[in-house]
């Protein structure tokens, strides 16, 4: 059935569509803002920040990577206009937690900050999945799609795989002090089926390739 036809696929393709999702995407941010305003934050509100502003990074990168699984299972095409604005709310997130850590842990001192990526193993991986991240929303505008052609930026988006895996990772090691892991083992667990999703598409679309022999093959005939 066409997209413009399903009724689900004509609501997401309504000019309301991206501004709705936009503001549900701050709803996040909005929270934690009036929380700490409203000194709502509990007792450590500087680590009720930085926790939360992680906990929402990892969320948007859950749902950014659903929704191509999404868009191919329910065979929603539409959906496709909603994940460059899904992907850069995870670099939003990334930054505000960043600049969370930086304000309320490290007083913005830079070499504070930057003894503590190479002293803390857990934020040096955290900080290697932000500059992973940065060249992927750097090129998610369409000038930048057309001036590296889409191959080269398909193989450059490939760094998705090393940005859940070192998420993951800052995750468990945050988490190995506490002895606390049921909640890195079902974002592991989500990040880890949809990222495989995308494996055994790669793969099946492999094997439906003919051979090089037969391409030739066939060409001949
Ligand atoms: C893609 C990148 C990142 C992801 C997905 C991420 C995710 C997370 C998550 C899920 C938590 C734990 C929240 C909880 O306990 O509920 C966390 C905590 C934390 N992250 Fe990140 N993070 C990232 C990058 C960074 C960066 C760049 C820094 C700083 C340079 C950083 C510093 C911290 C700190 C200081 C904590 C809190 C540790 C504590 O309270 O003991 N993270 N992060």
């Amino acid at each position: 059935m066409a997209a413009a036809a399903h009724p689900v696929g004509k609501a997401l393709l309504h000019p309301a569509a991206k501004p709705v999702l936009f503001a549900i995407c701050l709803l996040p941010f909005a929270w934690l803002f009036y929380a700490a305003a409203a000194n709502q934050l509990g007792a450590n509100p500087a680590e009720a920040l930085v926790r939360s502003t992680g906990d929402w990074t990892l969320r948007f990168l859950c749902i950014v990577l659903a929704v191509t699984p999404l868009r191919v299972i329910t065979k929603t095409p539409a959906l496709a206009r909603f994940r460059r604005m899904l992907g850069l709310f995870v670099y939003f997130y990334v930054v505000v937690h960043l600049l969370s850590y930086s304000w309320f842990d490290m007083e913005f001192n830079v070499g504070d900050i930057i003894k503590d990526i190479i002293k803390r193993p857990f934020i040096l991986v955290g900080f290697s999945a932000f500059v992973l991240l940065t060249p992927l929303a750097a090129t998610s505008f369409n000038r930048a799609i057309k001036a590296m052609g889409a191959k080269r930026w398909q193989l450059l988006h490939k760094l998705v795989y090393a940005v859940a895996g070192f998420g993951i990772l800052h995750f468990f090691w945050m988490r190995a002090g506490k002895n606390n892991f049921a909640e890195v083992f079902v974002y592991a667990a989500i990040l880890a089926t949809l990222l495989g999703w995308r494996v055994v598409q790669f793969v099946k679309k492999k094997r439906a390739l003919p051979s090089p022999d037969k391409r030739s093959q066939l060409l001949n005939t």
